[in-house]
């Protein structure tokens, strides 16, 4: 199985976009799990699925089993661990290693090719589980000065994270998202991160599409396959790079 978290500590830089539609792309070649491990539930919504006020994926920090809270979404192979609504990460004091013990000890590998996790924009606990269980970082970035600052900030982060854990992150993914190449700031910012991070990191752009918005309204990028979508042509496109680079590793 490879885990690929989705994740940038600035906000509305489209995790959740990019989580929803690699996970529904990939289950197109695999089976797939997605973990929605940002309590806005944003990631849960765009596949289909309500937020739950009892039980989601936060409940492994309450002592619940991973997979007693999966739950089958409308997508052939892709299933869903919601998030768990009101769940305050902040009234817990040590939640290090906890996705990582289920992970272990359900064999969750054992039972899908992919793992996508959307994560919240922040640096908290939520993150950091889903770090200990990486195999790969994708960072979707949109092409401003702080864009890129961000992907500055992340990538120390992740260079922190891989000194203090045993598991080290195998793969980092740079997305430019919201992209305008007619916009010279956003052709500008992908040359900066190309140039500091290594042109290998970086992803295909995905441009601007509004049906990317309106997708989360029918919880489905049915919506975007039915009109032939700009963005579902990019994402798809960025899951077939993805593919690549795995393949690439075998
Ligand atoms: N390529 C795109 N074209 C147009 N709108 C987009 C695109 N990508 C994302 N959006 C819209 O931008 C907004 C932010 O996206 P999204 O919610 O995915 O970001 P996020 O990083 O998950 O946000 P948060 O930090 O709150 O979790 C959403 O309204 C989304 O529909
Ligand atoms: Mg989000």
């Amino acid at each position: 199985m490879k885990t690929i978290v989705v994740s940038n500590r600035k906000g509305g830089s489209a995790k959740t976009t990019t989580a929803v539609n690699i996970a529904t792309g990939l289950a197109k070649h695999g089976s797939v799990l997605l973990l929605d491990f940002d309590t806005q539930g944003h990631a849960s919504i765009g596949v289909g699925c309500d937020l739950n006020e009892t039980l989601g994926v936060h409940s492994i920090f309450e002592g619940k089993t991973l997979s007693e809270t999966f739950i089958p979404t409308v997508h052939k192979n892709l299933t869903l661990s919601p998030a768990l609504a009101f769940f305050d990460v902040y009234e817990y004091s040590d939640l290090r290693g906890v996705l990582k013990s289920r992970f272990k000890r359900e064999n969750i590998a054992e039972f899908f090719d992919y793992c996508i996790i959307d994560t919240p924009p922040t640096f908290d606990a939520l993150l950091k589980n889903s770090l200990e269980v990486a195999d790969s970082v994708l960072i979707p970035f949109v092409p401003h000065h702080l864009g890129v600052v961000a992907v500055g900030q992340m990538m120390r982060a992740l260079y922190k994270s891989n000194n203090e854990s045993e598991k080290k992150i195998e793969d980092v993914f740079i997305l430019p998202v919201m992209y305008n190449p007619h916009i010279n700031e956003h052709k500008e910012s992908v040359t900066k991160v190309k140039t500091s991070f290594g042109e290998g990191k970086l992803l295909s752009p995905i441009g601007i599409d509004i049906k990317l918005a309106q997708q989360f309204e029918s919880g489905s990028p049915i919506i975007l396959e039915s009109k032939r979508s700009k963005g579902l042509k990019d994402y798809n496109n960025c899951v077939s790079e993805l593919l690549v680079r795995f393949e690439g590793e075998r």
